[in-house]
C-alpha cells in the first residue's frame, strides 16, 4: 500500500511537472542572462514585469508574445531580442513571472 501511494505521488509529480516553472526554467532558456527575479539587469526584473501587467486579463498572453517575438520600448531604450527557442516554455514562464 505504501509503495502504491508513493508510485501515485511520483506519477502526479511527473504529470504536473511541465506546468510548474521556476527560475531553473528561466536559466535553461537563458532569460537569466538579462533578467533577475528582483533586480534590473539588462532587462527589467521579473517582479517589475509582473507588477506592470498585474490585473490585465491577457497578461500571460502579452508575456508569451514578448518572449517569443521580442519587446521594444516598454521599459526603456534597450530592446529584447526575440527568443523563438523558448516558445515551448513561454506559457509556463509567463505563468511563473505573473506569480511573482
Ligand atoms: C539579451 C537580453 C534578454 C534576454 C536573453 C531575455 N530578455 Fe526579456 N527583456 C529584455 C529587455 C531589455 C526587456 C525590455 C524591453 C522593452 O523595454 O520593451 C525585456 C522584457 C521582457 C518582458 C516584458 C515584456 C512586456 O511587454 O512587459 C518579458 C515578459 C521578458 N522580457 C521575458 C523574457 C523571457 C521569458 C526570457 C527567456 C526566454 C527573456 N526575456 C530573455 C532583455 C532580454
Amino acid at each position: 500500500m505504501k509503495v502504491l501511494t508513493a508510485a501515485f505521488a511520483a506519477a502526479s509529480i511527473l504529470f504536473v511537472g511541465p506546468a510548474i516553472a521556476d527560475e531553473a526554467l528561466a536559466k535553461k532558456n537563458m532569460c537569466t542572462t538579462c533578467h533577475a527575479v528582483d533586480k534590473k539587469l539588462m532587462g527589467p526584473s521579473f517582479k517589475e514585469i509582473a507588477a506592470k501587467h498585474k490585473g490585465a486579463k491577457d497578461a500571460e498572453a502579452i508575456l508569451i508574445n514578448a518572449t517569443v517575438k521580442g519587446s521594444k520600448g516598454v521599459y526603456g531604450k534597450i530592446p529584447m531580442p526575440p527568443q523563438p527557442k523558448a516558445e515551448a516554455d513561454a506559457p509556463a514562464l509567463a505563468k511563473w513571472i505573473m506569480s511573482l
